[in-house]
């Protein structure tokens, strides 16, 4: 009782101190079980997320888009396994994960089943969604669980080349034809809302926001990182020339933010909770990718238990 008691304020104490939690720590396992669950959520995200851009890389209109774009959804595989792994280091498995995922027990982001009707949408996705996921991951670089904090630094570094790369793309399509920029206005209109959802749910609705900021898994609630979103996208948009579908945005000088109309929560929960434009797609084509992938994992199995026993029969 006495040495529980000693872990315990071990742990408070290194939360206090600012100090990461790594995963031969005590923890709670309420703090084990969040951090597990936002970690598993983020790598799902990560690894579905290349499904709607990824739709478009045979289609890229250039050898360069083409090439940019195949790096960009590479790229989020990559978080994705950063993300699994450190999932494993709370005990996750990654295979049960995997199909926790496909049978609809664990979410991923809402912003993934909306459907990608243009190429435009490919630049919208690096601009917005790709800026949102910055907004979101920033902060997480100075999350208390070491092995979060330290994989959320990498993939923050590839976020901003995402986000640069949707920007530069945008700009060069609204330099082109009126169908270039009409194009990239409706993928404006279709995007920025579910953008604003990627927040999660308002502060008052939020059921783990409190706990998880005490705990400093979490270091802003989702309502501020959603308007330092707003703030920092305004500006952009008017760079790029195109407006944001919001007839209540302003500039409201007394906040120094800018006020933003109502998002459509009852969308947001209808999405969330399976019934969005791509939800079964998106599952489908992870499940067939999974099963599909089955002989790879055994084979690659298999040659690691070959190659253990010959080290064993070498030694
Ligand atoms: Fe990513
Ligand atoms: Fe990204």
């Amino acid at each position: 009782m006495a040495e529980q008691n000693a872990l315990a304020e071990h742990f408070e104490r290194t939360i206090e101190r600012d100090q990461r939690i790594e995963p031969r720590d005590w923890m709670p396992d309420a703090y084990r079980k969040t951090v597990l669950r936002q970690v598993a959520q983020h790598a799902h995200s990560e690894i579905i997320g290349m499904q709607p851009e990824g739709a478009w890389i045979t289609r890229a209109p250039s050898l360069r888009r083409k090439a940019i774009l195949l790096a960009k959804v590479q790229d989020e595989a990559g978080h994705g396994l950063y993300l699994y792994a450190a999932a494993e280091t709370l005990g996750g498995d990654r295979m049960e994960l995997t199909e926790r995922l496909i049978a609809g027990a664990q979410k991923y982001s809402s912003i993934f089943n909306y459907p990608t009707l243009t190429f435009a949408d490919v630049g919208v996705i690096g601009w917005l969604v790709d800026g949102a996921a910055i907004c979101n991951q920033v902060p997480l670089c100075r999350s208390s669980y070491g092995p979060y904090a330290r994989a959320m630094i990498r993939i923050c570094k590839e976020e901003s080349f995402h986000q640069r790369q949707g920007y530069e793309l945008l700009m060069t399509m609204m330099r082109g034809t009126d169908a270039q920029r009409e194009m990239v206005q409706d993928a404006v209109n279709r995007w920025w809302w579910p953008s604003l959802m990627m927040f999660g749910p308002p502060d008052a609705e939020s059921t783990h926001t409190a706990q998880s900021m005490a705990w400093k898994i979490k270091r802003h609630t989702n309502d501020e990182l959603r308007q330092r979103f707003v703030d920092m996208t305004v500006p952009q948009a008017e760079a790029l020339g195109v407006t944001l579908p919001d007839p209540d945005l302003r500039w409201n000088p007394e906040r120094g933010h800018y006020d933003f109309g109502e998002v459509d929560w009852d969308e947001f929960r209808r999405v969330i909770s399976g019934d969005g434009p791509c939800n079964a797609e998106r599952i489908a084509v992870r499940r067939a990718a999974h099963e599909e992938g089955a002989w790879v994992r055994e084979a690659a199995a298999a040659h690691a238990a070959k190659r253990a026993r010959r080290a064993k029969e070498a030694a």
